[in-house]
């Protein structure tokens, strides 16, 4: 198993997913500051495991400061190092009601603990709960990274195909690569090879002419935010997905626990896109692509709205889309 985030013996430490997939590199985070740059330069990411890094971000913070006013400051801090993952805010929204508690620094541990335990088993019962949708001998495709490195453990889009093959079902993944920042080419593909699964990475461009081709039985991904509604927010290159998906009368999944539904987001309308540096987009590497004088715009996640998706694996079932 591949957790992003831990605590052991004393320590907070995460796998830096700017490194994967040519280095699996283990850093200890020792205070809140360090934590939210993790957060906001995604050597920690994927919506489920900025939760749990809020939570121990929390923690930190708490061990760090005592002044409660400074305390709730940082905790501020941590909910807007980035703003379109609810997990993130909802985790922090947990610790308020521990502020006042006597052994605060004990509490704060606990609850951050609790929240990496419960994700664990959502995205465990999601995937018992996906694998039924996952014909023998599928091709399955996938987009970003919403594995074990972007939860708690096990992952939501690719829970219930993890759970599919351990089970010893026959599938193939084809991986979006997920332009700018690769972590479908990164981290998917490579979390998938760890454990055996056949995999074939991708340009985002080629979906389209591989569904075409009758080449894809059904598409997964996870989310990062889902308004009342039903529409989700998920990296950018999920709506065009989910519209040739459409269009190819192919089911579209998006796999998610409960706590990335956002009752008080009324529709896809109102959650708020993080729009990242523009080198994101301007550099492969140190390697400059873009000229100088050219325009770029870097929005990091786009809506699939309602209608595009099939259903809704949840830790508690599967719900038809719109
Ligand atoms: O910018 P990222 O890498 O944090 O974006 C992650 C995604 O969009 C994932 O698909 C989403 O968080 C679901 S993670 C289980």
């Amino acid at each position: 198993m591949v957790r992003p985030i831990d605590y052991a013996e004393g320590k907070i430490v995460i796998i830096d997913q700017r490194r994967l997939p040519t280095e699996k590199v283990i850093t200890e985070i020792k205070d809140h500051r360090q934590m939210i740059d993790a957060i906001k330069t995604l050597a920690v990411r994927g919506a489920p495991a900025l939760g749990i890094a809020g939570g121990f971000g929390c923690y930190l913070a708490s061990k760090e400061i005592i002044d409660i006013e400074e305390l709730r400051k940082a905790m501020k801090d941590i909910a807007a190092a980035r703003p379109t993952a609810v997990n993130l805010a909802w985790a922090v929204e947990r610790f308020y009601p521990l502020l006042e508690k006597d052994h605060r620094t004990d509490a704060f541990l606990k609850e951050a603990l609790f929240i990496q335990r419960d994700d664990i088993k959502r995205c465990e019962n999601i995937g018992l709960n996906g694998r039924g949708l996952i014909p023998e001998g599928a091709n399955v495709l996938t987009h970003c990274n919403a594995g074990s490195l972007a939860t708690g453990d096990h992952g939501t889009a690719l829970s219930p195909i993890f759970f599919s093959h351990s089970a010893g079902k026959k599938l193939h993944v084809w991986v979006d690569e997920t332009r700018p920042l690769l972590q479908g080419a990164r981290l998917t593909s490579w979390e998938l090879s760890e454990k055996g699964i056949p995999n074939t990475v991708i340009c985002d461009n080629m979906a389209g002419s591989l569904m075409a081709a009758g080449k894809v039985d059904l598409v997964i991904i996870g989310a990062d935010r889902i308004a009342a509604n039903g529409d989700t927010a998920n990296k950018i290159g999920s709506y065009p997905l989910s519209v040739l998906a459409k269009y190819h009368h192919i089911p579209f999944y998006v796999a998610a626990p409960l706590s990335t539904f956002d009752d008080k987001c009324p529709s896809g309308a109102d959650i708020k896109i993080e729009i990242r540096r523009e080198e994101e987009i301007r550099y492969s590497g140190d390697r400059q692509m873009v000229p100088e004088n050219a325009n770029v715009y870097n929005p990091a996640f786009d809506i699939v709205p309602v209608e595009n998706i099939t259903a809704f694996i949840t830790e508690e079932g599967v719900r038809d889309g719109g």
